[in-house]
């Protein structure tokens, strides 16, 4: 069984042990895992190059181990509880045994549909229980799953079929999202017909049943996967090979295929969702993301799984039918573990204390918060009116890149703060350096935040481009891992996580490259030059600020430039603020003063700084006129 740490002192115990000798500490925890064959190595690694090799030489498969594992103790336990966006609609629940047998259907059909180990097959889907069972099959039979988060355009969706050379996409007929029915099969058919070459198959799930239209590589779900067979061997998978490839946003060009291999990301996963989240037996868990992003992925699917959990997965929206649905959900199967985003915790509190105040909330334990930095109005409204101060709120801060959770509270052991993710967890080794790589020691302190060692769930490489992630990740400060973002660590030694310090921003807890909408608004024809920033937004965190020089001026132009956004990359994207400006503030070599207009679209004029260095310093004060209309 994975090791959970049950005091303080045992956590102190244990993070000691993990920083000392990482190599026995990770071991050790592999062990509690079901192996074909033990490895030869524990860790090999460079981060020059990187090269970055945990249990090389083992074999497993990880889905042996989220449910073959469990049937003997947990067959007849519900592993996932799935709650449908309608609420008249009813749950269902599938024990770790049908949970296998569906796995082991819709592996058999994938075989049966040509898909072998180290295919690729990218996902296109609405939180429907078959995302799970088709991300799960795909582990089985060894073919690395990418999933695309279903608000993206086919543009984007096609970007990411062709960058991974996908061979298969999985997509449903329509989604259901509050009141509305969305065709994805359509986004689908508009990707392919923008040349997908390498998909030779598309399996269609009925979900709504409204009417799609039908092309030769189309294969319905229904018609293929129940028929099957309910054993499926399960692929002998090297440590290193590749479970998952999950795009992200960088701070320049397109996004970049996060790349995570099946032992290192199995043992690290299980581990850290016991801890962060102190599972007891026979709890609820529920975590509210989307499996297009990270957080699905590791702790909607893999952590509680491997750690024989019932997780629960929703495939609604938090305000309908009502701005209760989260509470109503969290009393009628009586979630013991609430797991969300800080824009998620705002936009309910907006509406106001008497939704949750309608619902019996007493089953939660454990408050957890992802994705970006929590205020601390949001903080405390959570803890009095979701938790009743009763619950420990975790602030844990991680990335798609680190596949787990990094720094966080562990519930109930360590104190909390609101606005800090305070602790590292064992085997995790967070320092602040200055921008010139120097360490900086000591408390209250702010500094750039990079990791010393690797960990077994770190990313490994970006799919088909090795380079960008050296570059990206381990060029910054040498034998570091970069992380992107700026922290503080406060007279205690806790970590408050305060955000990018690169040209990435944080739409909702959803990461954007300001280059990548620069880029889509480009595509506008009248649109000469733009600069996209982000600034402070009351519910999303941060919203997207576009300033853009255009051709000539028309009264429509921010919609139309909206609409331009949507279809390269998607709703998602929509600059919040479009400023048409006669220009852009630029340094003597060319370069977009990005600062300045940070400034001017946080409204913090007043702190702008030395513009003298610039090309065309006038511009500043037309552009601080032109935003009080933006
Ligand atoms: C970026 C990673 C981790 C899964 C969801 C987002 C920000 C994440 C926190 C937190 C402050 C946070 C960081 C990070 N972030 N969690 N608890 N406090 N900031 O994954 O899309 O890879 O984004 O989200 O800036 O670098 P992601």
């Amino acid at each position: 069984m994975t090791y959970r740490i049950s005091s303080l002192e045992d956590y102190h115990d244990t993070y000691q042990r993990s920083t000392v000798d990482p190599e026995a500490f990770w071991q050790e925890q592999a062990e509690t895992f079901s192996w074909r064959k033990k490895w030869d190595q524990v860790l090999d690694w460079n981060f020059q190059e990187p090269r970055i090799r945990w249990f090389s030489g083992g074999v497993l498969n990880i889905t042996e181990n989220c449910l073959d594992r469990h049937i003997p103790t947990r067959g007849d336990q519900v592993a996932i509880l799935w709650e449908p966006n309608d609420p008249k609609e009813d749950a269902i629940s599938l024990t770790y045994r049908e949970l296998l047998a569906q796995v082991c259907q819709c592996a058999n059909a994938l075989k049966k549909l040509g898909i072998k180990k180290g295919d690729r097959v990218v996902f296109y889907m609405p939180m429907v229980p078959e995302l799970a069972v088709a991300v799960l099959a795909c582990a089985r039979i060894g073919a690395v799953h990418s999933v695309v988060f279903a608000g993206f355009s086919a543009q984007a969706l096609a970007d990411r079929v062709n960058d991974a050379e996908a061979k298969m996409i999985i997509c449903s007929d329509f989604n259901q999202r509050g009141a509305k029915h969305i065709p994805v099969k359509k986004v689908v058919d508009q990707a392919m017909a923008m040349g997908c070459p390498s998909v030779e198959r598309v399996l269609v799930h009925r979900n709504t049943g409204d009417e799609i239209t039908w092309t030769e590589q189309d294969v319905w779900w229904h018609e293929e996967v129940p028929h099957q067979d309910v054993t499926c061997p399960a692929e002998p998978m090297d440590a290193e090979d590749m479970l998952f490839i999950l795009y992200t946003s960088g701070s320049t060009g397109k996004p970049k295929g996060v790349v995570h291999t099946c032992g290192g990301y199995m043992v690290y996963t299980c581990f850290k969702f016991k801890n962060a989240f102190q599972y007891d037996e026979g709890d609820v868990y529920w975590c509210t993301a989307d499996i297009g992003w990270i957080t699905g992925h590791s702790y909607i699917i893999y952590g509680p799984l491997l750690a024989g959990a019932t997780s629960m997965m929703f495939e609604g929206v938090p305000t309908f039918p009502d701005a209760g649905r989260f509470w109503e959900i969290c009393e009628k199967h009586k979630v013991n573990q609430f797991y969300t985003a800080p824009t998620a915790i705002r936009a309910l509190m907006a509406k106001g204390n008497d939704w949750p105040a309608k619902y019996d909330l007493s089953a939660l334990k454990v408050l957890g918060s992802v994705g970006e930095p929590i205020n601390e109005e949001a903080w405390h409204w959570y803890d009095t009116h979701i938790g009743k101060g009763n619950c420990p709120i975790i602030d844990t801060w991680w990335q798609t890149e680190t596949g787990g959770i990094m720094i966080t509270p562990l519930p109930g052991i360590t104190d909390t703060k609101p606005t800090f993710a305070s602790y590292a967890m064992p085997g995790i080794q967070p320092i602040l350096v200055d921008a010139d790589g120097n360490l900086v020691e000591g408390n209250d302190v702010e500094g750039l935040l990079c990791i010393k060692f690797p960990w077994p769930s770190m990313l490994r490489t970006t799919y088909g481009d090795h380079e960008r992630c050296r570059q990206t990740y381990f060029s910054a400060f040498r034998d570091l891992y970069f992380t992107g973002d700026g922290a503080r660590r406060d007279k205690e030694g806790r970590i408050r996580v305060i955000g990018r310090v690169d040209d990435v921003i944080n739409v909702s807890g959803h990461r954007m490259g300001t280059a990548e909408v620069e880029n889509a608004i480009n595509e506008h024809p009248a649109v000469i030059e733009s600069a996209v920033v982000g600034y402070p937004h009351d519910i999303k965190g941060q919203g997207i600020y576009a300033y853009v020089i255009v051709d000539n001026e028309s009264d429509e132009i921010a919609a139309e430039i909206r609409s331009v956004v949507t279809r390269e990359i998607g709703p998602i994207a929509k600059p919040d603020k479009i400023q048409v400006v006669p220009g852009l503030p630029k340094t003597r070599s060319g370069k977009i003063m990005r600062r300045i207009l940070r400034k001017i679209a946080s409204k913090e004029t007043s702190r702008l700084g030395d513009v003298s260095t610039l090309l065309n310093p006038e511009i500043v004060e037309t552009i601080i006129e032109g935003s009080k209309e933006a």
